[in-house]
Parts: C-alpha cells; sequence; structure tokens
C-alpha cells in the first residue's frame, strides 16, 4: 500500500497551524504559530490584526510543516483546511491557500469543520476508541456538550449562551489583574488557594445543559470592589472551583441523557488541573471513563483538520468544491 499524506490548515482565530499526516493517524509535523503576543495587549484577539498577521505567516508555516515531516508538496494527496465557524478574514486566509494548493496541484480539498475538528483530537490519540462519546469542547471561543453518535453525526446538547469557559477565565484573569491569556495563571494560583473561600454563584447550574458565564465575571468585578485586596490565590481558586462544578454537572448531566459512559475534553480549557481532578474523581464514582486527547491536539491545531479531512475523505468519499466559501457561524454536521 502507498503511503497516503494530508495537509492540513488551521487559521479560525489567533494560530496560523499546518500539519502534515500520514495515512489515518500518524502525525509526522503538527506547527502551530500562535499571534498571541500580538493580541496581549489588547486582552483579546483583534479580528483585523489576526488577519493580518495570517497573511504574512501561512505561507512559512505550511513550508515549516512540510519540512518537519520531510514531505514535499508534490507528496501531498488530499488537502484540509477549516471553513468555519470562527471569523471570517482569518479563515479565508488558510482557506484560499488550501484551495489554491489544491488547484495548483490538482488533488482533492476537504473544507473542515472546526469544531468537528476538535473532537478529531480523540480519533487521533485514541484511533482504538470509536464513538459513540460525549464530549466536552471548552476554549477561548466555545464551551459545547456534542453527543457524538458516529464520526460525522453529532448533537449539540449545551452551548453557552454569552462568554466561552476560557474566555470566562481570561476576563476573570483581566479583573484580577493578570496577562493574557489568563486560564493557565488562574490555574496556578488556585493550586495554591482555598477553593471555598469565596461562594460564587454557579450560573444555570440545574437549568438545562446550556451554559452562561458572564454573571461569574460581574461576581468577580463586585467582590473586587469590595476586596480590593484580596488574596489572589483564594480568588482564582474558588472562581475556578465555580467553572468546573458547572462544566462537570452538565457535561455528567447530558452523558447521563444519552447513556453514555465515555467522555472526552477538548479545547484548552482542557488543561485546567482542577477541572480533571474533578472529572477523575466524578468519573470513578459514576463508571464513566474520561479521555484527555493529547494537549498539542486539544489547542487549536491543524493535524485535528488533517485528521478530520482524512477521515471525511477516505471513509465518507467526500470532497469539497473550490469555491465554496469560509462561514464564520458554520453548524455541526448531523448525519
Ligand atoms: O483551544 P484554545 O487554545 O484556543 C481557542 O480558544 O480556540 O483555548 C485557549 C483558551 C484560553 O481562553 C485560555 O485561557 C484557556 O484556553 N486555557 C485554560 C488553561 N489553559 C488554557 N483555562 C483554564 N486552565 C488552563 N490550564
Ligand atoms: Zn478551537
Amino acid at each position: 500500500m502507498t503511503d497516503f499524506f494530508t495537509l492540513g490548515i488551521e487559521s479560525s482565530c489567533d494560530e496560523t497551524a499546518a500539519a502534515v499526516l500520514k495515512n489515518d493517524h500518524e502525525l509526522l509535523s503538527n506547527v502551530v504559530y500562535s499571534q498571541v503576543d500580538l493580541h496581549a495587549q489588547y486582552g483579546g484577539v483583534v479580528p483585523e490584526v489576526a488577519s493580518r498577521n495570517h497573511v504574512v505567516k501561512i505561507s512559512p508555516v505550511i513550508q515549516s510543516a512540510l519540512d518537519e515531516a520531510g514531505v514535499s508538496l508534490e507528496q501531498i494527496n488530499l488537502i484540509g483546511a477549516t471553513n468555519g465557524p470562527g471569523l471570517i478574514g482569518p479563515l479565508l486566509v488558510g482557506l484560499s491557500a488550501a484551495q489554491g494548493l489544491s488547484l495548483g496541484l490538482g488533488i482533492p480539498f476537504i473544507a473542515v469543520n472546526h469544531l468537528e475538528g476538535h473532537l478529531f483530537a480523540h480519533h487521533l490519540t485514541f484511533p482504538n476508541v470509536p464513538p459513540p462519546f460525549l464530549a466536552l469542547l471548552a476554549s477561548g471561543g466555545h464551551t459545547n456538550l456534542i453527543h457524538v453518535k458516529a464520526w460525522g453525526d453529532y448533537e449539540i446538547l449545551g452551548n453557552t449562551r454569552d462568554d466561552a469557559a476560557g474566555e470566562a477565565f481570561d476576563k476573570a484573569g483581566k479583573l484580577m489583574g493578570l496577562g493574557y491569556p489568563a486560564g493557565p495563571q488562574i490555574d496556578k494560583l488556585a493550586q495554591q488557594g482555598n477553593s471555598q473561600a469565596i461562594d460564587f454563584p454557579r450560573p444555570m447550574l440545574k437549568k438545562g445543559l446550556d451554559f452562561s458565564f458572564s454573571g461569574l465575571k460581574t461576581a468577580i468585578r463586585y467582590y473586587l470592589d469590595d476586596h480590593p485586596d484580596a488574596h489572589l490565590e483564594d480568588l482564582a481558586a474558588s472562581f475556578q472551583a465555580a467553572v468546573v462544578d458547572v462544566l462537570i454537572t452538565k457535561l455528567f448531566a447530558s452523558a447521563n441523557q444519552k447513556k453514555v459512559d465515555q467522555l472526552v475534553v477538548v479545547g484548552g480549557v482542557a488543561a485546567n488541573s482542577g477541572l480533571r481532578q474533578q472529572l477523575d474523581l466524578y468519573a470513578k464514582k459514576e463508571s464513566k471513563t474520561v479521555y484527555y486527547p493529547d494537549l498539542k491536539l486539544c489547542m487549536d491545531n491543524a493535524a485535528m483538520i488533517a485528521a478530520c479531512a482524512r477521515y471525511r475523505y477516505e471513509k465518507m468519499g467526500e470532497q469539497s468544491s473550490l469555491d465554496m466559501s469560509a462561514s464564520p457561524a458554520l453548524a455541526l454536521p448531523t448525519a
């Protein structure tokens, strides 16, 4: 059997990424250029700044992915790129690059849904653990509970009504005077704090499977107004405990609703040590198994995009049109 090489491209937000996948899940390279330093001064991603930087970085990042993989452009058999959801300008940069390469090389192209891409981090890390599973996707841009019935067949059970979980960490951190992104710093501070020091609200805990985190941010603001010398470690630990509580309660509620025993956590917030600790405890108690895909594959990257493109091309016989445009609000596909 001759080897099959897929080039994946991701540019939906503030990471310019390219990766080369050999056959189904042998990852040869996974290059991620993060623009985080560019956006740090604004405390969040500025779409126009992101678009312009993607234009500068996209070709060198693709070249690095090919070089690291030891694969030439002419050896690539398939190209996959994110076409949504995400920021329209950034999406168009990666998508146009992929479509141009596909046309120039005369090879097929697959447009990949970014959320479906995140789910394929699981396929790359645990190729022998197929769906069904219940996935929590918690990142700076998304908070979703997704029932993965089979690859290609998804049902979103829960969504955030306002801020995403990672965004809540970032905004809380900003109020606490921490730099962007604040998630990892809050995680670190929380390890030295008392999570019961402050009784923060658990928004919508018992109300359905949707999330709302913006009230927590307001609670932090009020707390800091009243306690300007607040103990940052306790504040971080109490805030984190509130977010983790809500995420875990709803993840288990959705898994029980669908009678699914396998749980998967992806997105940048999957790195959170408090979340992992609590999840492991709950899972043991409830006889469920939690899978944590490789962290590098949980954050935005192009390896997950390549894996998804390969699956859709190879197993589902798909191919996308070269005039397909970017869709900032693209929904997850159902069967
Ligand atoms: O998936 P990701 O790298 O990018 C997207 O947003 O798509 O996620 C980044 C988000 C940021 O909001 C960051 O603060 C959060 O994930 N994050 C964390 C941790 N590491 C990253 N949040 C909590 N605890 C962490 N250890
Ligand atoms: Zn993402």
